[in-house]
């Protein structure tokens, strides 16, 4: 019995030697199985226990109890150390100085990093201010469309190739994620009175091989006059208005016939190539002219399927490409640039 009483007491002078060499939490818990755990030097100790009588069996029992508790105390010492010299080397290695102002923010807005809104919102928000200023009122549609509101209402017949799945996104439930912001023209012929002025601006969606200057998701805003007489003066005064005021100067424009099913008669209008001032070159392929802004009168059949009287009521309409008109207006070569995420492009602006 006095044999294993002094086995015990040796461990504990063994085990206090590996706590107090422990480097890590890791290594505490390998102590704690070496020596209590199933197949620990205590556990070999006590397994002899069966030869002994019940007194001895006592003492031995009262050693191995000091021993685990003195055992408990040294790891719980040592925990502590471990954990204080960790904190105390992380506040030596990572303290955090606020007086500093990191380098890469120091040039931006007085040494305060701030975000700002995407360049797309930007000039989105600039013609928002423009469009209101005219008196006209900012409406929404929902991404999510169907058929009617997409293509139906817009005079598209059934065979239209637009209606083809290749430009389309189609859901699973029958809806479609909208070809162009023209939905909301329908939407708002559908919720307010004549006469009326609207813009939509907004997010697009079309089943496009991706490259340069063809994304799947994009941004349009349309707009729209209902009124007892309007005509392509008007709409070509609106255009004009519009992108002078963008472009912060007088800019070329010419139209040119173009075909939309919901206008009559469509136009596509162009703007001389601001890169390079119409001497030509690879943003205008080299045509000095730039495609920016599809338009047209609103066609009688739109008109009609809102239940106005095209007798009664003109419009004109107008959709914009947002992307295109911030590449022109910034010099941006590569559409993907807007939805690449990237702060090194969205710092420029
Ligand atoms: N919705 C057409 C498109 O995305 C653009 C368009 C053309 C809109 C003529 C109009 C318009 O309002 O009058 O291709």
């Amino acid at each position: 019995m006095a044999d294993l009483i002094s086995e015990i007491q040796a461990l504990e002078a063994e085990a206090a030697a590996a706590i107090a060499a422990a480097a890590d939490a890791e290594a505490l818990a390998q102590v704690t199985q070496n020596f209590t755990g199933k197949k620990g030097a205590l556990t070999g100790v006590m397994k002899q226990l069966g030869s002994l009588t019940p007194e001895e069996r006592t003492a031995v029992g009262k050693a191995a109890n000091t021993f685990k508790a003195k055992l408990d105390e040294l790891l719980a010492a040592k925990e502590k150390q471990l954990t204080e010299s960790k904190f105390a080397s992380l506040a030596e290695t990572e303290f955090l100085d606020l007086s500093v102002t990191p380098p890469e923010f120091s040039q931006v807005r007085g040494g305060v990093s701030s975000g700002h809104t995407h360049p797309i919102t930007q000039t989105q928000r600039r013609l928002e201010a423009i469009f209101t200023s005219m008196g006209f009122s900012i409406v929404d549609g929902p991404q999510v469309e169907d058929d009617y509101h997409n293509f139906g209402a817009l005079n598209f017949t059934d065979d239209h190739p637009a209606r083809d799945m290749q430009d389309t996104f189609y859901t699973v439930t029958g809806h479609l994620l909208r070809t162009h912001t023209s939905t909301v023209q329908i939407r708002a012929l559908e919720s307010m009175k004549p006469p009326l002025r609207i813009i939509a601006p907004g997010r697009v969606f079309r089943y496009e091989e991706v490259d340069a200057s063809h994304e799947h998701t994009f941004y349009q805003m349309e707009g729209m006059i209902i009124d007892r007489k309007v005509s392509v003066g008007n709409l070509l005064h609106l255009m004009q208005t519009l992108l002078t005021e963008v472009f912060g100067r007088e800019v070329d424009v010419r139209l040119r016939p173009g075909y939309f099913p919901f206008v009559e008669p469509g136009f596509e209008l162009d703007m001389k190539c601001l890169v390079c001032n119409g001497a030509g070159c690879s943003v205008c392929k080299h045509s000095g002219w730039v495609e920016v802004l599809p338009c047209g009168l609103v066609h009688p059949n739109v008109l009609r399927s809102a239940g106005l009287d095209p007798a009664e009521w003109q419009g004109a309409a107008f959709g914009l490409g947002l992307n295109r008109l911030v590449m022109m207006q910034h010099g941006i070569e590569d559409i993907r640039h807007f939805m690449a995420g990237k702060l090194e492009f969205l710092r420029q602006f």
